[in-house]
């Protein structure tokens, strides 16, 4: 390790983020049932700007009226260039009571725009009294918030999550689609004749986990579109975790189970991290500090390695 640890993320379970628009109080009840582990209330893009000052009330309504269990509770509000945001704020601070964790702020372009909404929850927190500081999460959606992403991540200590936003991504950066996540058909090498898929949004999966990771911050995998393709989805969540993502939105209902699948390790997985665990504490008593574990080399990376996989076991409670 550098001199300058890494921090710690915060230890809840993120698997699973649920969005509905506020524009529809009928499906909050569901939200708060289902078995993700995030619930998003959105009062920005599924949401006409003529329904914003009512769906604002129905958030407000709901967020104090309905038993949310222990899910992490998080409104998203509406982008900084946009007049509704200020609004978002004030009002879910002013009335929306103490339950509510976080709020998450689309389409960050810059460390300044943290700054700003910082500044103005904590006028708000002071004058109200709120005890418990409101969390941010930021989604990365633009060419000026992938740019930026570190400073993004170190900009406040609130700020514990960070999620790409593949829509509003690929329309900022001009890329040639209208699909939200996933493979894109002319996203491919040839090579002897055959075509072979790559994936798209790799990079800025990357810098947002590399980004995430400097910081302490939880970095998760955003929409994916298409809510009748299990399998698509289950391979975009797939790459996610494998990159070191800790979950993923799910826009329906119906991909709730399929996130919580792909980001609970497995039961093998788990055990294989223990086996590990056991292997080189049996090589430590040896005084060495490599072993072999299933014809491989195991070593004391490997420890760190097999713990990221236990941790997140245990934080879901599959130990
Ligand atoms: N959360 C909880 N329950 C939901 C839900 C959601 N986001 N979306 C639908 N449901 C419920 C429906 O009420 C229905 O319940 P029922 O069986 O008790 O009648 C069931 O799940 C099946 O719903 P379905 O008819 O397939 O969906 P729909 O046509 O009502 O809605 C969407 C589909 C995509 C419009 C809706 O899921 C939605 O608004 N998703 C979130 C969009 C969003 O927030 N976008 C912003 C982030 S990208
Ligand atoms: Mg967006």
């Amino acid at each position: 390790m550098s001199f300058r640890l890494q921090p710690a993320p915060p230890a809840r379970p993120n698997r699973c983020q649920l969005f509905g628009p506020g524009s529809r109080p009928a499906l909050f009840a569901k939200m708060a049932t289902s078995a993700a582990d995030v619930v998003n209330i959105d009062l920005e893009d599924s949401v006409s700007p003529a329904d914003k000052p009512q769906a604002r009330a129905n958030v407000i309504q709901a967020i104090s009226e309905i038993d949310w269990g222990k899910k992490t509770l998080s409104v998203r509000i509406n982008a900084l260039d946009t007049p509704y945001w200020y609004r978002d704020v004030v009002d879910l601070l002013e009335q929306a009571g103490p339950r509510l964790d976080m709020i998450m702020i689309p389409k960050v372009g810059c460390a300044e725009d943290l700054y700003a909404v910082d500044a103005l929850v904590t006028a708000v927190e002071r004058a109200m009294g709120r005890t418990k500081p409101l969390g941010f999460e930021v989604i990365i959606e633009s060419a000026a918030g992938i740019s930026h992403v570190e400073a993004i991540a170190a900009a406040t200590p609130r700020l514990t999550a960070m999620s790409l936003g593949a829509a509003d991504f690929a329309a900022s950066m001009g890329m040639q689609t209208t699909g939200i996540g996933g493979t894109q058909e002319n996203y491919y090498m040839l090579q002897g004749g055959a075509r072979h898929w790559s994936d798209p949004w790799h990079w800025a999966q990357t810098a947002i986990v590399a980004a995430c990771r400097t910081h302490g911050i939880l970095p998760v995998d955003g929409p994916f579109g298409d809510f009748s393709d299990d399998e698509g989805f289950r391979a975009q969540a797939r790459r996610s975790a494998t990159l070191g993502m800790v979950g993923k939105w799910a826009i329906h209902p119906k991909q709730v189970a399929l996130a919580n699948e792909v980001f609970t390790p497995s039961a093998e997985a788990v055990a294989e991290a223990r086996e590990i665990l056991a292997a080189m504490q049996a090589a430590k008593e040896r005084g060495e500090g490599a072993a072999v574990y299933k014809g491989r080399l195991v070593d004391i990376a490997s420890i760190r390695q097999a713990e990221v996989i236990v941790s997140q076991s245990d934080l879901v409670g599959t130990a």
